[in-house]
């Protein structure tokens, strides 16, 4: 059966209340959902508000709820998710809207910061350059998780963000895994003890939906576990 010339669109207006508003858009080939978005905004409704940058799958601000699910809008084609021609389009799950489609990441990176997701280096102008072996279990381990791009897909995804919105999060916790591998940097002590609270790592329920929607196949649910594992031997050493 040839595919509905056009798509039925339920797109987001408004901030925390709100309604779905339906719009009618063509149909095009390889169209991806930010292109929709895009349209309704050029040719239907100017006073939509939407957030993208790159349109390539590099800054991670286009991300949004498709159909129920956070993704790239901008990496997700329509034909891959709009079954019956038909598309929900919603801001991302746990965080402040600002208005329609745009969040308020604030909460996000505030909790970044939280977990000591700042690189903390210990070197001087006057010392050579730090050499990590490429091969080294510490690297390969940093190098696992240092491809976020801060895109929220993960937070927005986490049940347990939902029920507890103290929650550090997937994100922030890759991150501060992350640094706690990266032997440079010289804050663990401080890094591990703003994990180890109630609201850090040992918080997850290893759900994994982060891990499966990373849209860039990083997987902050093995970070979380290497934080709850680097938390009690600290404990057990003492120095927490
Ligand atoms: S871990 Fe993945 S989903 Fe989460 S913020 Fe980073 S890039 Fe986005
Ligand atoms: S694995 Fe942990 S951080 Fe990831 S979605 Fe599940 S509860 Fe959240
Ligand atoms: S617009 Fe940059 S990742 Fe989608």
């Amino acid at each position: 059966m040839a595919a509905s010339p056009t798509l039925a669109v339920s797109v987001w207006r408004g901030t925390e209340s709100g309604h779905f508003q339906v719009f009618e858009v063509p149909r095009l080939e390889s169209q991806t959902v930010l292109d929709v978005v895009t349209y309704i905004q050029r040719s239907l409704d100017p006073t939509l508000s939407y957030r993208f940058a790159c349109r390539v799958g590099m800054c991670g601000s286009c991300a949004m709820t498709v159909n129920g699910r956070a993704r790239w809008t901008c990496r997700t084609h329509v034909a891959r998710v709009a079954a019956g021609g038909r598309l929900e389009i919603a801001p991302l799950a746990n965080l402040p809207v600002v208005k329609d489609l745009v969040t308020d990441m604030t909460p996000f990176f505030d909790k970044w910061a939280k977990a000591r997701g700042r690189f903390q280096g210990g070197a001087t102008r006057k010392d050579d350059f730090a050499r990590v072996a490429p091969a080294s279990p510490q690297r390969r381990l940093a190098e696992a998780g240092i491809e976020c791009i801060g895109c929220g897909v993960c937070y927005s995804s986490c049940d347990v963000v939902a029920w507890n919105p103290d929650y550090l999060g997937p994100a922030a916790l890759n991150r501060a895994w992350t640094l706690v591998n990266d032997t440079r940097d010289t804050g663990n002590r401080e890094r591990l003890k703003a994990v180890a609270g109630d609201a850090g790592c040992h918080a997850c329920h290893t759900h994994m939906s982060c891990t499966e929607r990373c849209p860039k196949q990083l997987a902050p649910t093995a970070s979380i576990a290497g934080l709850k594992r680097a938390v009690t031997v600290a404990v057990l050493k003492g120095e927490l």
